[in-house]
C-alpha cells in the first residue's frame, strides 16, 4: 500500500454533531493517524464534512426562519468545533454547498445520463424525510420507517429521473463476493448480498419538488437526488482538491450500519455508471445506545461530543469511545460507565503507572543513557498492527493495556523502592538502573503505540520520558468521582 484514502459519511445539519458521529469521524483520524506516520503524511487523505441540501435540511432551515445556505453557514463550525476539541487531523473539511463539488457530480451525471443509463419515468411511492429515502413495503415497520417510527412518511407522486441500477446487480454480486471491494465485517457482506441477490429496481435519482439541491444538468427544473449527490463527495474532493487525484479510489469508507445499502450497492453501481474505480473497503461498524436506549432527540439522551471533551479531556473521550466494545458491533454506554472505564484504566491503569515510574526516576537521580534505541522493535507491534488493520480498535488498546499491567507487575516484583533505601555499598550493581531503564523504555514504547488513539498523551509521555533525567509532572489523568 502506497497510498491510504479515508473517509467518513458526510453528515446532515438538520441537528448538531453528537457522539454517534463522533464515532466514526474519531475512528476515521486514528486510521489516519496510525497510516500517516507509516506512509508519511503527504500519502495519506481523510475527508469528513456535511450533507448540506435535501428536504430535511431545507426544513431546519425554515423552523429557523433561515434561508438553507444561511442555516448551513450557522451549522457547520458546529461540527469543525467539535472536531476540532477531539483533536480531529482531517485533510479537507467538505460541505456539498461548494460549488466545485456542484459543478463535478454535474458532468459526472450528464455523463452517466449521455450513456443512456438515466431515465425519465414517474416515482409513486413514499418517502421518509428523516432518512432522505424512498421506501418500499418492505422497508416498513407497522406502516412506519422503522429507524422514523415518529415521522410519517410522505406518499409522493411525482416525475423523475430514473438510474438503472437494476442493469448492475449481477455484476456487483460478482465484485462483492470476490472481496473486489471488501465489505465489512463479514456479517454485513452477508446481509448485502442476501438483500441484492433479491433482485434490484431501478430508482429515482432526481427529485421534481425540493428545490434545495444541485440541478440536475439537462433538466434545470429538477434537483439532484440528495444521496446521489452526497455519494459523489469521496469523488469530486479527490478532483478539486491540489494534487488528490491519486487518491481515488479510496481505500476506506467507514460509516455506520444504518447506510450501508447506499455506500455498497447504490454507490458502486454509480462509479460503474461513470466508469470510476471503486472503493476499495467499506466497513460499517455498529451503533450504540445510551442506557439501553437509541439515542435520539425525542427522548433528550443525545450526547454532544463537547459534554465528553469537558468531562474526561480529548484524548479520554477517544480511548472511551474506541475501548467500550468492538468496533464493528453494537454497544451500550452510559456516563457512568465512562467514569469507571476512566477511572480504572487512565486515572489507575496508565495515568498511575506514568507517575509512578517518573517519581521513582527523580528519586533515584536516574540519569537515561542516549543510545539504547537503535535497532529497537517493540515486541507488541505486529499483533497491534494486524488489530489495526482489521479494524480490531479495542484489541489494539487492549495490547496497550496488557504491557501496562505488565509493567506494573514487574515494578510490584522488581521493588525499585526498596533497592533505592539499601546503603550504598551494598547495592547490587547497577540493579536499580537496570530496573527502571527497563520501565523506562517500556513506558516509551506504550506512548509511541498510543500515538494514533491519544496524540496529546501520547506526546506528553514521550517528552517527559526521553529526557536524560525524568522528572515527575502532574497526573495524566485525574481521578473523576
Ligand atoms: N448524510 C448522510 C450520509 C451521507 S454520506 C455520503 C447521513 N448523515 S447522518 O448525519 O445521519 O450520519 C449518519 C452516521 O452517523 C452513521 O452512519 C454513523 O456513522 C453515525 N451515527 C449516527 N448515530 C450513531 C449511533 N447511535 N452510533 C454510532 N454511530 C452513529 O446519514
Amino acid at each position: 500500500m502506497d497510498k491510504y484514502y479515508v473517509t467518513t459519511p458526510i453528515y446532515y445539519i438538520n441537528d448538531i454533531p453528537h457522539v454517534g458521529h463522533a464515532y466514526t469521524t474519531v475512528s476515521a483520524d486514528i486510521l489516519t493517524r496510525y497510516y500517516k506516520q507509516k506512509l508519511g503524511n503527504d500519502n495519506v487523505l481523510f475527508l469528513t464534512g456535511t450533507d448540506e441540501h435535501g428536504t430535511k435540511v431545507a426544513a431546519a432551515a425554515k423552523e429557523e426562519g433561515k434561508e438553507p445556505k444561511e442555516y448551513a453557514d450557522s451549522i457547520v463550525p458546529k461540527f469543525e468545533d467539535a472536531w476540532k476539541i477531539l483533536n480531529i487531523d482531517y485533510d479537507h473539511f467538505f460541505r456539498t454547498t461548494d460549488i466545485r463539488h456542484e459543478k463535478i457530480v454535474q458532468e459526472v451525471l450528464q455523463k452517466i445520463y449521455d450513456k443512456g443509463l438515466i431515465e425519465e419515468g414517474i416515482y409513486e411511492g413514499l418517502y421518509c424525510v428523516g432518512c432522505e429515502k424512498f421506501l418500499t413495503e418492505s422497508d416498513l415497520v407497522n406502516g412506519k420507517c422503522p429507524l422514523h417510527p415518529n415521522k410519517k412518511p410522505i406518499h409522493q407522486k411525482e416525475k423523475n429521473y430514473f438510474f438503472k441500477l437494476s442493469k448492475y446487480e449481477g455484476e456487483l454480486i460478482k465484485d462483492f463476493e470476490s472481496d473486489n471491494v471488501n465489505i465489512l465485517p463479514e456479517s454485513r457482506k452477508k446481509e448485502i448480498l442476501g438483500k441484492l441477490k433479491e433482485g434490484l429496481k431501478d430508482i429515482a435519482i432526481s427529485r421534481e419538488e425540493v428545490s434545495w439541491g444541485i440541478p440536475i444538468p439537462w433538466d434545470k427544473k429538477q434537483t439532484i437526488y440528495v444521496w446521489v449527490e452526497a455519494l459523489f463527495n469521496y469523488y469530486t474532493a479527490t478532483q478539486f482538491l491540489n494534487h488528490k487525484q491519486k487518491f481515488w479510489p479510496a481505500d476506506l469508507h467507514l460509516i455506520g450500519k444504518d447506510i450501508l445499502w447506499f455506500h455498497t450497492v447504490i454507490w458502486c453501481a454509480l462509479l460503474k455508471a461513470a466508469d470510476l474505480p471503486l472503493p476499495k473497503t467499506i466497513f460499517a461498524h455498529g451503533f450504540f445506545s445510551i442506557n439501553g436506549q437509541k439515542m435520539s432527540k425525542s427522548l433528550g439522551n443525545v450526547i454532544s461530543p463537547k459534554e465528553l471533551v469537558d468531562k474526561f479531556g480529548a484524548d479520554a473521550t477517544r480511548y472511551l469511545l474506541e475501548s467500550q466494545f468492538p468496533f464493528g458491533e453494537d454497544g451500550d454506554f452510559s456516563i457512568e460507565k465512562l467514569i469507571e472505564g476512566y477511572n480504572a484504566y487512565l486515572a489507575n491503569g496508565l495515568g498511575n503507572l506514568i507517575s509512578r515510574v517518573a517519581k521513582l526516576c527523580e528519586t533515584a537521580r536516574f540519569v537515561q543513557s542516549s543510545n539504547e534505541k537503535s535497532g529497537h522493535v517493540i515486541v507488541e507491534q505486529e499483533s497491534f498492527d494486524k488489530a489495526m488493520e482489521e479494524f480490531r480498535f479495542n484489541d489494539a488498546l487492549s495490547i496497550v493495556w496488557e504491557k501496562i499491567s505488565k509493567l506494573d507487575k514487574y515494578i510490584n516484583e522488581e521493588k525499585p523502592w526498596e533497592l533505592l533505601k539499601l546503603p550504598e555499598g551494598s547495592k547490587k550493581l547497577g540493579s536499580i538502573e537496570d530496573v527502571l531503564a527497563h520501565a523506562v523504555s517500556q513506558i516509551q514504547e506504550i506512548g509511541i503505540l498510543l500515538k494514533p488513539f491519544m496524540p496529546e498523551t501520547s506526546k506528553k509521555i514521550i517528552d517527559q520520558f526521553e529526557k536524560p533525567q525524568i522528572a515527575s509532572s502532574s497526573p495524566l489523568f485525574p481521578r473523576i468521582v
